[in-house]
């Protein structure tokens, strides 16, 4: 038996031109965790944490347990119901960052949001935007969801200009707090399947019906 066998999200693989996204393994965690390492914040953003204590570089061993702890609950919790699943980013072949997706009354409601984050190095080169762009191909195409949703503190340019440009719409602000405890304004973003700006590359995908089994998705 392999891993896709025993647990069907880890035969899922998307490709789209340069960039393949796959459910975070196991032994890709270290990598993972040396890039968050080397930093995820780039110097024009305010400190945007994530989750949990992210972004700045200089990952305390205790942060780092934290992700990784993190990771873990991602896989022990997930539930037709309730899942979060992320996915390393490749591009040309290397881990980049990570495109998170989550699912609450998926099958009910078919409304998923997403997160991501790219180490500061491969930042700025349509990375980003096209990670959007293929996990929301993704979910509209494949897994049948009517609205994806996400957000940005209203300081985080970058995140806001690549959700703007993959079509998402303002969709209202909330109070949030920030890694430094601090509670400032998140920009809550909207996107509909019609909304979706396409990129050139189409998206090839592996392993969906076992999936789609998996999390009691209909079609
Ligand atoms: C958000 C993130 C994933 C975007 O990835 P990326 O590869 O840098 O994004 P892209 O290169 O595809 O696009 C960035 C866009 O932002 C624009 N941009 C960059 N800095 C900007 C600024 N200060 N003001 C406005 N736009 C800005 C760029 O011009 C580019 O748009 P363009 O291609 O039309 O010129 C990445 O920057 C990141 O990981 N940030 C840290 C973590 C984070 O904030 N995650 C999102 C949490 S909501």
């Amino acid at each position: 038996m392999d891993w896709a066998d025993l647990w069907p999200p880890f035969g899922l693989a998307l490709r789209c031109g340069p960039i393949e996204l796959h459910p975070v393994r196991f032994d890709e965690l270290p990598r993972l965790i040396e890039l968050i390492d080397g930093g995820i914040i780039a110097d024009d953003v305010p400190n945007y944490p994530m989750t949990s204590p992210f972004g700045l570089g200089g990952y305390t061993v205790a942060e780092q347990r934290d992700s990784l702890q993190y990771w873990w609950s991602t896989w022990a919790n997930l539930r037709p119901a309730d899942w979060v699943i992320p996915m390393t980013v490749l591009r040309d072949g290397a881990p980049v960052g990570v495109q998170e997706i989550a699912g609450h009354d998926f099958p009910t409601l078919r409304s998923a949001s997403t997160g991501s984050w790219l180490a500061v190095a491969h930042q700025g080169r349509g990375t980003g935007t096209l990670m959007r762009q293929a996990i929301a191909m993704f979910a509209f195409d494949h897994l049948g969801a009517r609205e994806l949703m996400s957000g940005a503190f209203h300081d985080n340019a970058r995140s806001l200009a690549v959700s703007r440009k993959v079509g998402y719409r303002e969709n209202g602000r909330k109070l949030l707090a920030r890694g430094t405890g601090e509670v400032d304004e998140e920009i809550r973003v909207r996107l509909l399947p019609e909304w979706l700006v396409r990129p050139g590359h189409a998206l090839e995908v592996d392993g969906l019906e076992p999936l789609l089994e998996f999390l009691e998705i209909g079609r």
